[in-house]
């Protein structure tokens, strides 16, 4: 048994779900590094999350990896998640981190219209999209074809097979940030009419089968995290639901479609998601699924992560409080644990005064 200190012994209960099963509430947030050169993560990767593993993390999430579609990334150092010689990358990975104690799933990624013509791996792929819409509305492309949606669907499957082939602990749907599926999400770029389209309900029906077909590979018992934001990456104060009862319209057939832990993406974990009850993202989504959930943003630093500039630290005890009163079961820490792979293990022997500030020059850095 792990020693802690008090004030932060929330932190450092296990955690058991019907499907896995943590020593601790840290998780590691997906970050997106661009250290795999044509898709595929080396050994440089593997290390870098080994240093996690060794360090204490309890789940970690990798970095955004592409889906088998030629759009699904924009650039030839992000890692791809099909393809003898990435996922051979990806079972390098799954195995150091093993080796040293800990637990991995990757995150399924595809980002949509986001992708700019031109972009690599593929320069000829044009960007898809529901409406074909950029995130701020102008046309780009042709919306996809129903065929092209049920392709794209079975494109996850795959991916989810693949996981778990290749011994990860679960995977997690990216549908956050105004990536692919958020586009689908969102009424903004989803003009669709079809049984894609429509009201929030109507507009979770392509995440809704791609968690279907997700579980129909993986089986019952095999995790399926599902991370989803209120903000896109152009707009902050974007909203799918405007109220707890929005949110509920919106979780309740992505529950039903099968997801078991809820990643809920904030920027300041501490805010209020709707007035009148201090219940951030993660709470609301706790209360209304009834499924576990992940909150994220800001922990332990004082600046936001989406300015990338630097973050000093900052106290954890509000942290400490909304664990404790049960409001989420796990943390994510992104720019923190990028920074220093032993923030977890500072943590927990209470060597807060060696946590280290972000400073944006770790991004050009697999510390
Ligand atoms: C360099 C960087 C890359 C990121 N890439 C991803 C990503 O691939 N997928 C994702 O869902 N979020 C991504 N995020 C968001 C983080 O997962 C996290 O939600 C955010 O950094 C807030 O946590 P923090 O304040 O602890 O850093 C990224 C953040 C950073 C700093």
């Amino acid at each position: 048994m792990s020693s802690n200190t008090s004030a932060t012994a929330p932190l450092f209960q296990s955690f058991t779900s019907e499907k896995i099963k943590l020593s601790n509430r840290t998780v590691m947030a997906p970050m997106t590094r661009g250290f795999s050169p044509d898709g595929v993560p080396g050994e440089d990767v593997a290390g870098y999350y080994r240093r996690r593993a060794e360090n204490e993390v309890g789940l970690i999430v990798t970095e955004g990896t592409g889906i088998d579609h030629p759009a699904s990334v924009s650039g030839a150092s992000i890692p791809l998640f099909h393809g003898e010689e990435s996922l051979n990358g990806w079972s390098n990975v799954v195995k150091e981190v093993h080796e040293a104690g800990g637990k991995i799933v990757p995150q399924l990624w595809h980002v949509g219209m986001t992708r700019k013509k031109g972009d690599l791996p593929n320069e000829e792929a044009n960007p898809v999209g529901p409406s074909g819409l950029s995130l701020d509305g102008d046309k780009i492309t042709e919306p996809m074809t129903e065929a092209e949606v049920e392709k794209m669907v079975e494109a996850y499957a795959q991916a989810a097979a693949d996981a778990k082939r290749l011994d990860f602990d679960g995977i997690e749907i990216h549908g956050a940030h105004g990536y692919l599926i958020d586009q689908f999400f969102w009424e903004k770029t989803n003009q669709r009419t079809d049984r894609y389209g429509g009201d929030i309900v109507g507009r979770t029906q392509f995440a809704v089968e791609v968690i279907k077909a997700c579980r129909r590979e993986v089986g019952p018992d095999f995790p399926i995290i599902f991370r989803f934001s209120q903000w896109k990456m152009n707009d902050y104060k974007a909203k799918l639901a405007e109220t707890p009862d929005e949110l509920e319209r919106f979780l309740t057939p992505l529950v039903e479609a099968g997801v078991d832990i809820f990643h809920c993406s904030t920027r300041r974990f501490w805010e209020p998601e709707f007035e009148g009850s201090d219940l951030n993202l993660a709470g609301w989504t706790k209360k209304l699924s009834g499924k576990p959930v992940i909150s994220v943003g800001s922990v332990g630093l004082d600046g936001e992560f989406t300015s990338f500039s630097g973050a000093n630290t900052t106290s954890l005890d509000g942290l400490m409080e909304k664990l404790d009163d049960g409001e989420f079961d796990l943390v994510a820490i992104g720019r923190s644990l990028l920074m220093d792979p032993e923030w977890v293990r500072k943590v927990r022997e209470g060597r807060e005064t060696e946590l280290l500030p972000f400073d944006k020059a770790a991004l050009k850095q697999l510390y």
